[in-house]
């Protein structure tokens, strides 16, 4: 049977379904921030800092490029098949990676490296994390010594932000080296 119903018809019934899925939901949807790809929705890219100028050494390193790196995240067990990680020192001053979501629920993810007790490799993760510029939280961690890596490590979550524009960034700062290797984010 051919259909004959007006298109404004048509357009009210899609949004018809459009508001019961909602309704069944609960409005709430989970979206990701890859490291790399970005927001699974907008497409907006993650921010990494400090950025070098063309030609010279990046401080961040990822699953494609990390000359001279002894250790590295098995890509096949992150989210997207990619990570990003900088090692930090007390001469860099800061690294930060910073991204914008909107919605009331945010949970980072990292990948959490235990290098072996003599590898001479980084033996802390340390970071802050700042929400719109406040202080919300750290993630802090002491290798085991036993040379795994945890993947998605849930390393900051926020659950109780009002429904509208935010920033969060995580830094690293002070005078102490550490490493951070961000994988993702879920955003609701
Ligand atoms: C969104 O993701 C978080 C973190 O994985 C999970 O705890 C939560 O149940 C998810 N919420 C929805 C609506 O899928
Ligand atoms: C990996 O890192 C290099 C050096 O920082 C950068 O040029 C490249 O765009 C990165 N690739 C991906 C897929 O993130
Ligand atoms: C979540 O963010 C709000 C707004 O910045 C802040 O007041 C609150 O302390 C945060 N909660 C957690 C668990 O970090």
């Amino acid at each position: 049977m051919r259909c004959i119903c007006p298109p404004l018809a048509r357009c009210s019934f899609i949004l018809f379904i459009l508001v019961l899925t909602r309704l069944v939901t609960g409005g709430s949807v989970n979206r990701t921030i890859d490291d790399v790809r970005g927001d699974s929705a907008t497409g907006a890219l993650v921010q990494y800092l400090p950025q070098v100028p063309a030609g010279s050494k990046s401080l961040w390193f990822n699953q494609t490029s990390c000359a001279g790196c002894a250790d590295v995240p098995d890509a096949g067990q992150t989210f997207d098949g990619t990570w990003s990680a900088a090692l930090y020192q007390a001469n860099v001053g800061s690294l930060s990676v910073t991204m914008k979501f909107t919605g009331t629920h945010i949970y980072v993810f990292f990948v959490v490296p235990n290098f072996l007790a003599n590898s001479g490799l980084a033996s802390t993760v340390s970071c802050q994390f700042f929400i719109d510029s406040v202080a919300v939280g750290t993630f802090e961690h002491q290798s085991d010594g036993s040379g795994a890596f945890e993947y998605n490590s849930l390393v900051y979550q926020n659950v109780t932000l009002p429904d509208e524009d935010h920033v969060l960034l995580i830094e690293t700062s002070g005078s102490d080296a550490a490493i951070i290797i961000f994988d993702y984010a879920i955003y609701t």
